[in-house]
């Protein structure tokens, strides 16, 4: 089934609002039709998505914009915390949850990541759900179970139709950062086994239609093998979404 790509970069904590500018600029100044056949989503800082909207024309590209995180309350005592109408109100369409970054340093549990999913859903914005597993859970040859547990647990509670409006990002967490990525049969491997599940849980035609993209050092060097694979359907991008350059090449690429 042809899906439609997604890249999508994860800018972490490493813009400044001026920065963040710039580096939209630089990715807009790429843009052209044929962008229009890919996702392309930039997920800054939440400090920066305003100054980020300062600079796309919507008018022009397909550029949407993304956060890194949601609190799955509309408001309250929630200190530090951003809320799904905050993001809506800065037209932000598109947010990742459950990073390993956030599990791993910040506790946040499958039951979090999953009150986040249908928050995100109930709200109409887009969900990029991360999953992956630990390089002990890999060498113990527990990664697709692992792995699969933690779909099981973001979709949970979601009807099908919901369910099948999630995107789900595969990132190894061994991978994420270190220059080291998974080989394109593993991200295949690992894909196909999310699929299968996805399928068992809303059936062949939803699970089929389900993007899953692949996170953990692609590059425009590596990525054609990655995109080649019939279930990866575009990128998680971090360190290459800080270059404009490289950014737009994977766009291009997809
Ligand atoms: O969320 C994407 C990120 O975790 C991947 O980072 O630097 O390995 O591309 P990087």
């Amino acid at each position: 089934m042809a899906r439609k790509p997604i890249i999508a970069g994860n800018w972490k904590m490493n813009m400044t609002p001026a920065e963040s500018v710039v580096l939209s600029q630089g990715v807009s100044n790429h843009y052209d039709r044929k962008w229009d056949k890919v996702d392309v989503v930039l997920c800054p800082p939440s400090i920066d998505l305003r100054s980020v909207f300062t600079v796309l024309d919507f008018d022009k590209s397909n550029i949407e914009v993304g956060a890194q995180n949601v609190h799955w309350e509309a408001s309250g005592a929630y200190t530090g915390e951003i809320s799904i109408p905050m993001l809506k109100d800065v037209g932000c369409t598109w947010c990742i949850v459950g990073h390993s970054e956030r599990r791993e340093m910040f506790g946040e549990t499958d039951a979090m990541v999953n009150k986040k999913v249908r928050a995100l859903v109930e709200s109409g914005m887009k969900a990029i759900v991360c999953v992956g597993e630990s390089l002990a859970v890999r060498d113990a040859g527990d990664a697709e179970g692992f792995v699969c547990d933690q779909v099981r647990a973001a979709l949970a509670g979601l009807s099908d139709d919901e369910a099948a409006q999630c995107t789900i990002a595969y990132e190894p967490i061994w991978a994420i950062g270190t220059g080291r990525t998974a080989t394109p049969e593993q991200a295949e491997a690992m894909a196909a086994a999310i699929r299968a599940t996805v399928q068992e849980l809303i059936g062949e035609q939803a699970a089929q239609g389900m993007r899953i993209l692949y996170g953990g050092s692609m590059k425009p060097a590596n990525a054609e093998a990655f995109l080649a694979c019939e279930n990866v359907d575009g990128g998680l991008i971090g360190g290459a979404a800080l270059k404009a350059d490289d950014f737009a090449a994977l766009v291009a690429a997809a």
